[in-house]
Parts: structure tokens; sequence; C-alpha cells
């Protein structure tokens, strides 16, 4: 196929030719480590949601097989890569905030810094940079992540500006190194990119059609991971529920899921995101078999407001939305839910609002993810002229907040003085006395433990509940 007037070979080809930059690179890192007597370093920087973690974990693995290491905590860095995030106009607002502050005073930075991710899928947002931070040297997209080397190895021989934007996606490419920040669980994508057009989303015009991994490759990387001791994936894909459709296979996750339960060393797996239009039977009767499935499903409403959701062009009904809960609650009893919800959506009116703080009552989620509405240029959303005004918006997200912190609070509270099953993640980060893992149902717990059983599944007893997390010790 081609992409940009330029040829896609086989993705091995397309791996086999930057490893040979790989290559060159490490020469000339290996070189410049000798002179400067000390080794070359690299800072990322992670805007947004799991799947630009997960391919900062692959720049990471691409940065490491040419020899650069991680940088320290606050130092300054060889090179400095943003993984960029657009889906809300704060984002974009901090990203340029923390760009700027790297402007060297005399023109020419130290460091390298390039700049990649779903902003720089947007031609205003390049010209930006082009024009406007001029001590930026390297730009690329979400389309050509595995092309770094081969840009990052024009810049160190050029010294110029490297500009390599691709306007359309192309295959999956499979075989990129990752650094992965975790020994313990890690992330597999199945589906790239999102064909639903949801009215609001920027992520279709910038991640691309919708894409499913093959199969076999999935697997294939989840028996490595197990091979490497990690004992829980998850699963990614902006709709992962419709896994495979785009490969003609009929219930396609749920096939995908029997056949990664089968796997051995493996202890839990869990999935993210999933759009309620496309929950099927199957994925429903697969939860309710699959022993090494987490009792958790992350399940967008977005809005209450069955007019509201016909204009976000989400394909459900409020009631329908109801139903499904009902129906996955019947054949997973022991289920948490979590969630995202826009809130000022134009046109929502407070009767719409009302619908939705109502959706909330109705579900108890344990947890929600909740977003002012923003305009995102390009989206039909953003044609709307009914934009509702900033501090109505606030007061209604404050509402929001205040009855799903009293309903999380409710539903933790009655985990004190029970025991649960955590998977050891390593020591806690806001408390070193104390180690930190999960629950299947995707609960925070740190708890106090005699010897470090990280990667161990353990029964902890919750001694009290935090807002956002559970104390526990372990259970004798
Ligand atoms: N404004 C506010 N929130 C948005 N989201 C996506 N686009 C927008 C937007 N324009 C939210 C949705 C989605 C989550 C990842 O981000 O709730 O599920
Ligand atoms: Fe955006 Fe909708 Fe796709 Fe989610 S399903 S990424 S909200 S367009």
């Amino acid at each position: 196929m081609s992409v940009n007037g330029r040829i896609i070979e086989k993705t091995d080809d397309i791996m086999q030719k930057q490893f040979l930059y790989i290559e060159k690179i490490k020469e000339i890192i290996a070189e410049k480590t000798a002179i400067d007597k000390k080794q070359s370093t690299y800072d990322l920087r992670v805007y947004g949601c799991q799947m630009n973690e997960h391919d900062a974990e692959k720049l990471a693995g691409m940065l490491e097989e040419m020899g650069y290491v991680k940088a320290g905590e606050g130092e300054p860095a060889d090179i400095v890569i943003f993984e960029t995030c657009c889906v809300r106009e704060n984002a974009e607002e901090k990203i340029y905030g923390h760009l700027g502050s790297l402007k060297p005073p005399t023109g020419k930075s130290k460091s390298i810094i390039a700049i990649t991710g779903c902003m720089m899928q947007q031609p205003h947002v390049v010209e930006k940079i082009r024009k406007s931070y001029t001590h930026v040297d390297i730009v690329f997209g979400t389309h050509n992540l595995h092309t770094f080397p081969e840009l990052l190895y024009k810049r160190l021989t050029t010294g110029k500006r490297v500009f390599d934007i691709w306007d359309a996606e192309g295959d999956t490419v499979e075989g990129l190194p990752a650094a992965r920040a975790d020994r313990v669980k890690a992330w597999v994508n199945i589906v790239l990119g999102c064909s639903n057009f949801c009215s609001y989303c920027i992520v279709p015009y910038v991640r691309g059609r919708e894409r499913s991994r093959r199969k076999e490759d999935i697997i294939s990387e989840v028996e490595k991971l197990a091979e490497l001791g990690y004992k829980e994936i998850t699963l990614l894909g902006q709709n992962v529920n419709s896994y495979g459709n785009d490969l003609g296979m009929k219930d396609g996750f749920a096939s995908l899921l029997y056949a990664l339960n089968d796997i051995n060393g493996i202890e839990r797996i869990r999935f993210m995101t999933s759009h309620p239009k496309d929950l099927s039977d199957s994925l429903i009767t697969a939860m309710k078999e699959l022993p090494l499935l987490c009792e958790h499903l992350h399940l967008p409403f977005q809005s209450g407001s069955t007019r509201i959701l016909k204009e976000m062009n989400r394909k459900y009904t409020k009631e329908q939305y109801l139903g499904l809960i009902d129906k996955v609650r019947a054949a997973v009893p022991d289920i948490a839910f979590t969630t995202d919800i826009i809130v000022g959506f134009p046109g929502e009116t407070e009767e719409d609002f009302m619908h939705t703080l109502d959706v909330v009552e109705k579900v108890r989620f344990d947890q929600a993810f909740t977003f002012l509405y923003s305009i995102r240029t390009g989206t039909r959303a953003a044609t709307l002229e009914n934009q509702v005004p900033e501090d109505v918006k606030k007061e209604r997200f404050g509402r929001l907040l205040e009855l799903q912190n009293a309903i999380t609070n409710e539903i933790n509270l009655k985990y004190e003085g029970k025991s649960v099953e955590v998977l050891v993640e390593g020591k806690s980060r806001q408390n070193s006395e104390m180690y930190t893992g999960r629950t299947r149902q995707h609960k925070l717990v740190n708890f106090s433990c005699d010897s470090d059983l990280t990667g161990q599944l353990v029964n902890v007893e919750i001694i009290k509940a935090w807002p956002f997390w559970l104390e526990g010790k372990v259970a004798k």
C-alpha cells in the first residue's frame, strides 16, 4: 500500500530499515559517550491517555536500543521528547507552556527537542511549532512513530530541523522494541485509531481509522510478556469492543479474550475502553466465564440525556445504557464500573444534566472521569452555535463531582474490614514504608507487609478507606 506517496512494505521490512538507523545512532552515541565520559540521556514527557503512555514505552524502547539511558528526575537530558495529547484544550495549553519553558535564552538549545503524538496531527499546531517554537528540532506524528530512528539520525547528521507528519495511517507496524515502565503489568495495543466520530471528539482525526492488530501477533506478544514474568495485561484500544470488525471477524473481541485466557503465567486480563454500542452478549458471557478477566468495566456514557447522546453521535439511549449495566451486573455481580462524563456539551439544558446525575445515581460508579466540554476545531460539535456558558458548565461540574465523590466514598467504606486479592506492583510512591497494588475491581491499595511480594497475588485486609485508595495489611 502507499501512504503520502510512499510505498509501505511489509512491517518486517519497515522495522528492519529502522533498526539500521538505530545501529548507526548507536555508533554516534558510543563515540559521544567516550568523549563526554558520560552516558547520553533521554527525558520523555507524556500527556494524555494510556495509548500515549504505551507509545512512550515504544519511544523509550527505541532510545534504549540506541544507547540512551533515562535521565534522573529533574536532570537535564540530551534529548527531550514530548508525547502530546489534544483531546481537550487545557492539555494543549499545558504542553505549549512546558515547551516554551525549554526555550534557551541564546537561541540554541543544548538538548535535542522532539515532539510527537496527537497534537502534531493538526496542521495548525505544526505551523505554530515551525514559526514560534524554533528550538524544537524534530516533529513527527502518530502514524509514523516507528520512523523516529530515521528522523533522529537526520537531525544528528545534518543539524537541521526535521518535520515529518503523515496524514494517513499506514499498516499496523509490528516489532517495535518497548521499554516498559512496569515489571508486573503491561499494556498491549489491540486496536489502533477510531472510526466512531463522536461529534465532540478529535481522536478519529489524529489517530486515524480503526485498525485491529492480527490476533496471532497479539497472542505472541502476550506469550512473550508471560515468559518475561508479567502477570497482568491491559488490552488497549479507543473501542476494544469492535476488535476484529475491520478484519472481517465475528465476535472478534470475545474470541481474542478466550485465547488470551489460556496463556500460562498471566494472572489477570483487563481492557479499555469499551463503547456501549458495541458491548456484545458474547463479551458479557466471556466476562462471566473467563477466570482471568477482572471484575471491572470502564464504560463511558458521556451524557445521561438521550437527546444529547444523539447530538454526540453515540448511538445509544439512556435506557439502553442502563439496560447494559443491568445485564453486565446480572452476569458478573461483583463488577465495578467506571466511566467518562462530559459536562456542558453544546445545547445541554438543566434537564439534560439532571439525566446525567440520574445515571450516576442509578449506576453507582466506583469512579467517574469528568470533563468540561472543550471545543475541538475540526469536529462537528465545534460548529454548533448553542455553546454552554463557562460558568454554567463549571457549576454543573461541581454538582456532578460532589455526587460522584460521595458515591465513591460510600463504595470504598464498604471495603473496611474485608479481605481483597491484590496484585503487588512494588513499593508505594506516596509512602515508602508501604507496598502498592490493585484489586481485581481496580481499587488502589497501599498496604504494609514484612517482605517484598512484588509480582504476587496476596490477600490484604482493608483497615481504612481513603477517598481515592484503600489502606491495608497483608492478611495472615
Ligand atoms: N471535551 C471534553 N471531553 C472530551 N472527551 C473527548 N473529547 C472531549 C471534548 N472535546 C472525553 C470523553 C472521552 C475521554 C477520553 O475524553 O469523555 O471518553
Ligand atoms: Fe473519541 Fe468516540 Fe472514538 Fe472514543 S469512541 S475515541 S470518544 S470518537
